[in-house]
């Protein structure tokens, strides 16, 4: 069966939920499994995602950041749906770009990498973009509720329960930038790993520019479009960083890597990373291979 009903429902959600962050941007009293604080938003767009992906027959079951378990579906569906719903979700009080993570992979959760078949991003900036890599290529996607389209595009037909959008393709085939201009690293830099300060010195001196803005996928999608690093490195106190394999290190690692860039915990490949539980951390470095090499030689 099509995982592009999968992409579809996840790019008509991710619209619905841009509508609706407004008024929801305070925070529970709760927190999620991996011990973040929750907000309003969150939990809604989470509860939206789980809905709207379930009641498609070929998820087999869903999992988010947002909740403890995998939810099993009612059928005997190929793909398990990872979302991460709001990504960069304290950026929504500064309102500064976030968005949402997802990735279907054909064997149950938690999987490893290489086992996803569509994974990317949808990113809530001044326009609404969704990048994804299906078994294929890296293509950029610019949505927008089905009544603004402008074109005679790819309509999506509110499947499960959302309003039809357009999935308009603006980049296909995309490849990272040879010559790398920016760079992000997460965390504070005197918990910084060892050598990891001198190797960002070795990217100054490159030239490289700082951009870091607190959402992972708004700074990965400014490594795919410019070229450079992302990471959210170990931290002395985090061994495994701060971002979870399932939502956030394997699809991106998965988009970077198919779009000729490299991906690394420090070590390997994130697509290699064993996958033992639905909530792990991994420690994420993606962006031009060579700076990749770069980097897991300083962190050796
Ligand atoms: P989420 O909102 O899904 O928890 O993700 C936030 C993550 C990631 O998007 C970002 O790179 C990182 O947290 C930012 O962490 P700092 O606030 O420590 O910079
Ligand atoms: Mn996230
Ligand atoms: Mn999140």
């Amino acid at each position: 069966m099509s995982v592009e009903r999968v992409v579809d429902t996840i790019a008509e959600t991710a619209v619905e939920v841009r509508g609706g962050l407004a008024g929801r941007r305070t925070y529970t009293e709760g927190e999620n499994p991996s011990g973040d604080d929750q907000l309003e938003a969150d939990v809604w767009a989470d509860s939206l995602f789980e809905e709207r992906l379930l009641a498609i027959d070929s998820v087999g079951s869903y999992a988010s950041e947002e909740r403890p378990d995998v939810i099993e579906g009612d059928g005997e569906g190929d793909y398990h749906v990872a979302v991460d719903p709001l990504d960069g979700s304290s950026n929504l009080q500064s309102n500064n770009p976030m968005g949402v993570v997802f990735a279907a992979y054909d064997t149950p959760l938690p999987a490893p990498g290489r086992r996803i078949v569509a994974g990317g991003w949808v990113l809530l900036g001044p326009i609404t973009t969704m990048v994804v890599a299906t078994d294929g290529p890296v293509t950029e996607y610019v949505l927008e509720a089905a009544d603004e389209a402008t074109s005679e595009s790819h309509l999506t037909d509110g499947h499960g329960g959302g309003e039809p959008v357009e999935r308009r393709p603006v980049a296909e085939d995309i490849t990272i930038p040879e010559d790398p201009t920016v760079y992000g690293i997460g965390g504070r830099v005197p918990d910084w790993p060892e050598d990891l300060e001198s190797f960002v010195e070795s990217l100054e001196d490159d030239r490289l520019k700082l951009r870091y803005g607190g959402a992972m996928i708004a700074d990965v999608n400014q490594v795919l479009t410019y070229g450079g690093v992302f990471a959210y490195p170990a931290l002395v106190d985090r061994p495994d960083g701060a971002l979870r394999l399932q939502f956030e290190g394997n699809p991106v690692a998965h988009v970077i890597e198919t779009a000729g860039g490299a991906s690394s915990d420090g070590e390997r490949s994130i697509l290699d990373v064993e996958a033992e539980e639905v909530h792990q951390r991994v420690p994420v470095h993606v962006g031009n291979a060579d700076l990749i090499d770069r980097l897991e030689d300083a962190l050796d």
